[in-house]
């Protein structure tokens, strides 16, 4: 089955040949030129004629004006206006290209379907144990994940690994802290929090007496020694800091293949080392070993201290080997805050450099920061928000408000809705910015039920479960014929055809903004429709029949998208 733009270019290269007799251009490319104007009352689907100047040497308006006067068929009409060609698409074709392929794909209607065979490995959320999970982790952990599901969804095999920050000096830090001012029964009960409090302590300690520094690294060299009593120490804090981040993922749904952090490339990193002092990439600079990348523009990459220890470029050059070696991966996707772009930047050099011909495949995922209700956050100072703090809080809120909403309602679906669309404004509110944009997040914003939000996106998943319900699930099975009548019938067909396309654009730009933001497109057109055209009391049983079949159309899509980036399909909130 063609897709809509497909079809369209296929017609507008018969109508070139016939205008222009000797020029040809390929379908294809014609397709890819074609757009959607912002505007849909100029028309469905148009062609910007200027992209066919040099080729047809004609002004824009003189093609769009040859070209329409062409026979695109009954069930495509068209108008030029200045160098735009703007097609109409009627009903039908657009139920073939979207409904049809819904019925016949169900939810897997919109697969880019490109990844069978393909490997992704995606490093993603990897916070650093003893240190706050809090806000800026967000970013990684579900763009991360949100990726993941994207890639999936393509057929890719996927492989998520979370990259945990379990090794270096912070954990000198920790010991000192710990044995200082730190007892069992505190830290047991208090969890990572506790275990936050001392580590903020030592700053605030080591401001007023350095020499804490010096501790901390001597522990640290301890623990890289095997020393027995801080290496028991080290495990007990990544459990306790694991126990509680799995509940956080538990909540945004997220499970991890790996959690090989920094500490499992330690035994890797000497053979790593090795190769790049054979091939002569090695230079001391100050009692350090760096590879020099002033040719490329980039500063230099540090592979050894002074003392010989490793760096956070050494663990991430031996874990992409690793990788490598591992999963024979077509693509590695690392997903962080932009403020690391240079560090991917220098490593990934540095791996070309090495002659590994898979350097290509790494991919540089970055994101911008977020402050929170307009206030940034600094880490050494304990002035973070948790992730699972904003969540709590979050759940907190629609809890109240689903009370509200569904007096008499049980307490356990109350807190099951609270939770799934609690944390699902959360995601959608951070998932509907472009990754690269510095977010100001302002939780109530993203819990308005009538905003451009998460709570707004599920509600109108459920009701279109609702309607389905009481329609006795009538809409899952394809109507013999369709009948459509209101424009707002025409607009939401529109937009379910454009689904595929926007998630091609998301697997492509790594950017699961456009999904998030396509379902606000998806739910506003259903809405309008369920506002203006009556669904069971629609005039014959072909048009009830065709108002199900939209209904269960947006719903399977809307399912999907939600998957996608990572909120639930809550049928009733
Ligand atoms: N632990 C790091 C941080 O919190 C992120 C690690 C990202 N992954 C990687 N392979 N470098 O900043």
């Amino acid at each position: 089955m063609k897709k809509i733009k497909e079809t369209i270019a296929g017609r507008l290269s018969g109508a070139i040949a016939a205008a222009f007799p000797g020029a040809a251009v390929d379908e294809a490319e014609l397709a890819s030129m074609l757009e959607y104007p912002p505007d849909p009352g100029m028309g469905d689907i148009a062609m910007p004629c200027f992209k066919l100047s040099r080729t047809l040497r004609r002004s824009p308006a003189a093609i769009a004006g040859a070209l329409a006067s062409a026979d695109y068929g009954g069930d495509l009409s068209v108008a030029a206006l200045g160098g735009y060609l703007n097609f109409r698409v009627s009903d039908a074709l657009f139920a073939s290209d979207s409904l049809d392929r819904i019925y016949e794909e169900g939810e897997k209607y919109g697969s880019p379907n490109c990844g069978e065979g393909k490997t992704v490995v995606l490093d993603y959320s990897s916070p650093n144990v003893a240190k706050p999970f809090h806000i800026g982790h967000l970013g990684t952990t579900v763009i991360g994940h949100s990726l993941r599901r994207i890639h999936e969804f393509a057929g890719y095999r996927c492989v998520g690994i979370n990259h945990l920050g379990d090794w270096g000096t912070q954990f000198g830090k920790m010991i000192v802290a710990y044995r200082r001012w730190g007892d069992k029964e505190t830290v047991e009960a208090g969890g990572c929090d506790a275990l936050v409090a001392l580590y903020v302590r030592f700053h605030e300690e080591a401001e007023k007496d350095p020499a804490l520094n010096d501790a901390a690294r001597a522990e640290f060299h301890k623990l890289e020694r095997g020393d027995e009593e801080n290496t028991r120490l080290w495990k007990w804090f990544i459990k306790i800091s694991l126990d509680e981040y799995s509940k956080t993922y538990r909540q945004l749904d997220i499970e991890f293949d790996s959690y090989a952090g920094e500490s499992f490339y330690s035994d890797k990193m000497p053979a790593q080392v090795e190769k790049l002092r054979e091939k002569g990439l090695l230079k001391l600079d100050d009692g350090a070993s760096i590879v020099d990348l002033s040719e490329y523009g980039l500063p230099p990459c540090l592979i050894l201290k002074k003392d010989g220890s490793t760096l956070y470029p050494t663990r991430d050059i031996a874990a992409a080997v690793y990788r490598y070696d591992t999963y024979r991966f077509d693509k590695c996707i690392y997903v962080t805050s932009a403020a690391q772009s240079l560090h991917f930047a220098q490593w990934f050099k540095v791996v070309e450099l090495m002659g590994y011909d898979w350097y290509d495949r790494l991919v540089h995922v970055p994101y911008g920061t977020v402050s929170i209700n307009g206030a940034k956050l600094a880490t050494r100072t304990g002035n973070v928000i948790l992730l699972k703090d904003l969540l709590a809080q979050a759940i907190e809120k629609v809890g109240v408000i689903t009370a509200e909403k569904n007096p008499g309602i049980d307490d356990a679906a109350r807190d099951r809705i609270a939770e799934e669309v609690g944390v699902g404004a959360v995601v959608f509110y951070y998932l509907s910015n472009n990754r690269i944009k510095d977010i100001n997040f302002m939780l109530d914003d993203a819990l308005s039920y009538d905003g451009n939000t998460g709570p707004y996106v599920q509600y109108t998943y459920a009701r279109t479960c609702s309607v389905l319900e009481k329609s006795g699930g009538a809409g899952r099975e394809k109507p013999e014929k369709y009948e459509f009548s209101a424009p707002e019938e025409h607009d939401l067909l529109r937009v379910l055809s454009v689904f595929p396309e926007r998630v091609e654009s998301a697997l492509e730009g790594y950017e699961p903004s456009y999904i998030a933001r396509y379902m606000l497109d998806l739910a506003a057109a259903y809405n309008r429709f369920y506002h203006n055209c009556q669904i069971l009391g629609a005039g014959s049983a072909d048009a009830v029949a065709s108002r199900l079949a939209l209904t269960y159309a947006a719903n399977t899509v809307l399912g999907t998208a939600l998957q996608l980036i990572c909120m639930k399909k809550t049928p009733r909130i």
